[in-house]
């Protein structure tokens, strides 16, 4: 214990405005859910910022708190909720058409709270989510014009419910595969592009844009580009806002990185993994793009490569077949069907197989995540962490760092890494696994 060292973090006051760009499965889950759980009628399973522990000096001490009592988070009755999407429908609707959720036990009893949270007007472009369309959408002269109506939304929307903070989180429909370019290196090179209505300006960067001259954290649960170039994360530093990505590590790509880091550490072979899901949502529907697919695929690939390095291993992950597919198959609907086949060899090259059948609900996966995202997002503002929050990569497939920097995709490392920034906050020392002192003492 040494609180001297303890950064200074603003304390938690008043009301947290969560908005959700997007108002489809994930966000009607994780927006009923919590009102479920405020309610007493459910519990929080799968929120590490709600049932989490934190160990705190020797395992001798036997102090390991709720990660939400050691440092200062949003209370869950100081969540008010707000969502853009291009779909008039209200949340209760949202949740309704989803079918994530039992309707008798967890939509009807809060039928008249869901049905308070309208989806403001979307800054939206079907030239960038091919599949969708919607009626609910911004008209304007341009893409700038565009986001200052999204700064005036986020605006309204503070006074509105008399919110202290904001927090925004992406999780509206995968876009389309953008490469950054050089619209995206400057800022200054951003916003003309904005004027000039670029086609490399996608929907998603206006409202990321919007966030950050608003001063308000955003958090990006989807593939897309959206604030992962130079001119974004240069506006966030400046603005001392945070921002963060992409894409939620829920199901197929949060086991990848689990058992891929096992295979490293026992030194065996990787011949070939096939990864192939079947789902039927709207997600689904929208993924059955190939331009979207392959958004969704460029995330999906990366982390075998990041966590096995054939470059270091050659003769182990050197010759790898790694293929992902999506396949949209409506009678699933949300409740996704993750298949991957595993090639191994171990000693002298003899070959194993591994088989899993995850048979996960994408958005039961994906709603407490949202939530320890709006909650983390919100301390992190409060204790002045401008710009890229790697230390919350435990959240994503796909995670945004510095430049020059590779990610660190090992689910284990990254939990590491954001219970060690905690305790960086609050003063605590740093927990290394070395545990040589217990030796010596005794
Ligand atoms: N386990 C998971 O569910 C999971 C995991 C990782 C990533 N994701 C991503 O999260 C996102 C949401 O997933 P979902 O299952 O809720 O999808 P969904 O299709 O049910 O909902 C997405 C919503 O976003 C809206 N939308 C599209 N473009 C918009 C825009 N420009 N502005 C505002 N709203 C817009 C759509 O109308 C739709 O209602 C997807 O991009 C998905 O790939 C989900």
């Amino acid at each position: 214990m040494a609180d001297q060292r303890a950064r200074t973090v603003a304390p938690v006051r008043g009301k947290l405005g969560v908005l959700c760009v997007g108002l489809g499965a994930v966000a009607s889950t994780f927006i009923a859910g919590v009102e479920n759980i405020r309610r007493g009628k459910a519990r929080p399973i799968g929120s590490l910022t709600q049932m989490g522990t934190i160990r705190l000096g020797k395992r001798t001490e036997g102090r390991a708190p709720l990660i939400k009592d050691f440092v200062p988070l949003a209370d869950l009755k100081d969540l008010v909720f707000g969502a853009w999407d291009p779909i008039p429908d209200d949340c209760y609707t949202a949740c309704l058409r989803a079918g994530v959720l039992d309707r008798h036990e967890h939509v009807e009893p809060i039928a008249e709270f869901l049905k308070s949270i309208k989806p403001m007007p979307a800054a939206f472009d079907q030239n960038y989510v091919k599949r969708l369309e919607g009626t609910n959408v911004k008209r304007g002269k341009g893409k700038r014009d565009l986001a200052e109506q999204l700064r005036a939304d986020i605006r309204d929307f503070k006074t509105r419910s008399r919110c202290d903070r904001l927090v925004i989180v992406w999780c509206a429909s995968t876009e389309i595969f953008i490469t950054p370019g050089p619209t995206h290196w400057t800022l200054e090179a951003f916003e003309k592009a904005m004027d000039a209505n670029d086609p490399s300006i996608a929907p998603s960067m206006l409202y990321a844009w919007a966030a950050l001259m608003e001063n308000v954290p955003f958090a990006n649960g989807a593939p897309n580009l959206t604030c992962d170039f130079p001119a974004l994360e240069q506006l966030a530093k400046t603005r001392g806002v945070a921002i963060g990505g992409k894409d939620f590590k829920t199901g197929q790509t949060m086991v990848k990185t689990v058992l891929s880091p096992m295979f490293k550490a026992r030194m065996l072979g990787v011949a070939g993994w096939y990864s192939t899901n079947i789902l039927g949502n709207r997600d689904g529907e929208v993924l059955d793009d190939p331009e979207s697919f392959k958004t969704k695929e460029e995330s999906k690939l990366g982390v075998l490569e990041y966590i096995l390095q054939p470059q270091l291993y050659p003769e182990l992950y050197g010759g790898m077949y790694h293929k992902v597919r999506i396949n949209y198959y409506p009678p699933r609907g949300d409740n996704k069907e993750g298949w991957d086949n595993i090639d191994i060899f171990g000693w002298l090259g003899y070959p194993m197989q591994i088989k899993v059948d995850f048979l996960c609900r994408d958005s039961i996966l994906a709603a407490p995540l949202v939530l320890d995202l709006a909650l983390f997002f919100d301390l992190a503002q409060r204790a002045g962490l401008a710009g890229i929050q790697e230390w919350l990569s435990f959240y994503f497939k796909s995670p945004q760092t510095a430049p020059g920097l590779y990610p660190e995709h090992d689910l284990f490392i990254q939990h590491t890494k954001l219970k060690n920034t905690l305790r960086w906050l609050m003063g605590e020392e740093q927990i290394t696994h070395l545990g040589i002192e217990y030796y010596h003492e005794a």
